[in-house]
């Protein structure tokens, strides 16, 4: 090989190595750019303003956050007896057992509220738990002078319909009554031939009876005697047909007799029929409700349930801000008297409310 060859043939070799040092060059810096990424990847947890907690199987605390070491600096030390990792055993077991991938839960510590999820990821070749948290203190208690709130009006409310109630009746009810009879007593003194005064008497009286029977109406409205003459079942009866006969709308009823219930109960039941059908003839465009009133060993139940258009349901905060009170009312009165509201509603299938109470007989309050 002359000279000129072999300085051609390391030239070449030269260029070659060149190449390989760039393309190792690049892929330094790509690992460099990757190894960048991962240490920003790495601080996601860290700068998380909600508290995230890493623990072993065992529920021991592996990794704090920033926010959770500042929230909770006891937590490392407590390790599974803390309130925020209690009750993590039988959740790690539905994970190994199931494959399930998260579980969320509130908890209460006494002095915060914390809502949170707890994963199961595989760290490398372990497994471990991973918990994110956050404080929803502020909105628990907003959501809790909510229902403070509620109760209070379904209360006063109460209230204020039997005293108008008894007002209506004992006053403008006394009074209409001795106004006829005043009418009446001046009717038989009319002197013969003044038949237009006559005539004009007749009409006030008609009308002191008209008004009477209005008066009583809004009254029984308020608050119907015949719960405390004919009893629930034949009450929710009765307000069916009527409710029926007035909004056009079929409602079957089926109910069950002899119950005796505390007073309190019974107009409980009264307010969430009235409440639930009024919101059916409102909203649901039903062509058919069934109502049904039923009892067993523990408690009395109550279902209504239509064909109409249904709802898709709201928090206790997004009811707030919507107009509508009935269904909070109802949810209001029921937990007053320990008991619970149920509803499900499907959009174009229809809405099935029950209200259920404990059963507290009319003997065992007295
Ligand atoms: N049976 C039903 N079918 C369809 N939608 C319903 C039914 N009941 C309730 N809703 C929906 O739920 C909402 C809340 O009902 P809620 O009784 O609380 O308020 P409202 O009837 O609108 O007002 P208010 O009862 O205070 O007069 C209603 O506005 C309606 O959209
Ligand atoms: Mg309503």
């Amino acid at each position: 090989m002359d000279d000129g060859m072999e300085t051609a043939v390391y030239q070449q070799q030269i260029a070659e190595l060149q190449t390989k040092i760039n393309q190792l060059e690049q892929q330094v810096a790509d690992y460099q750019q990757l190894e960048k990424k991962l240490q920003w990847l790495a601080t996601f947890p860290e700068q998380n303003p909600n508290m995230v907690i890493e623990t072993d199987l065992l529920g021991r605390p592996t990794y704090m956050n920033r926010e959770a070491r500042s929230r909770f600096p006891e937590l490392q030390q407590q390790g599974p007896g803390h309130p925020l990792l209690r009750g993590l055993r039988p959740i790690i077991a539905s994970f190994v057992d199931t494959g399930q991938e998260y579980v969320a839960r509130e908890i209460d510590t006494g002095d915060a509220v914390l809502e949170e999820k707890v994963c199961y990821t595989l760290d490398g070749e372990v497994y471990r738990v991973r918990i994110y948290a956050h404080d929803i203190t502020a909105r628990k208690r907003a959501e809790e002078a909510i229902q403070e709130m509620a109760r209070r009006i379904v209360l006063a409310q109460e209230e204020e319909r039997q005293r108008i109630s008894r007002e209506l009746h004992d006053e403008a009810g006394q009074a209409l009554t001795a106004l006829k009879i005043g009418l009446e007593i001046i009717q038989g003194e009319v002197p013969a031939g003044e038949e237009g005064l006559r005539q004009n008497l007749a009409e006030a009286i008609a009308l002191t009876d008209t008004t009477r029977d209005r008066i009583r109406q809004l009254a029984r409205g308020l608050r119907p005697p015949a719960l405390d003459t004919v009893g629930l079942n034949l009450t929710l009866e009765d307000f069916c047909y009527n409710f029926s006969r007035r909004t056009q709308m079929a409602i079957s009823y089926e109910g069950t007799p002899h119950l005796r219930l505390q007073d309190a109960s019974t107009i409980c039941l009264y307010r969430v029929l009235q409440e639930a059908l009024t919101n059916v003839a409102k909203h649901a465009q039903a062509s058919h409700v069934q109502v049904r009133l039923w009892a067993d060993e523990t408690a009395v139940h109550l279902s209504i349930a239509d064909d109409g258009v249904g709802f898709v349901g709201q928090t206790a905060v997004a009811r707030l801000h919507s107009a509508g009170l009935g269904i909070l009312g109802m949810h209001e009165r029921v937990e007053l008297l320990g008991g619970h509201l149920e509803i499900q509603s499907t959009l174009a299938q229809g809405t099935r409310l029950v209200a259920h109470l404990p059963l507290i007989e009319a003997q065992a309050e007295r």
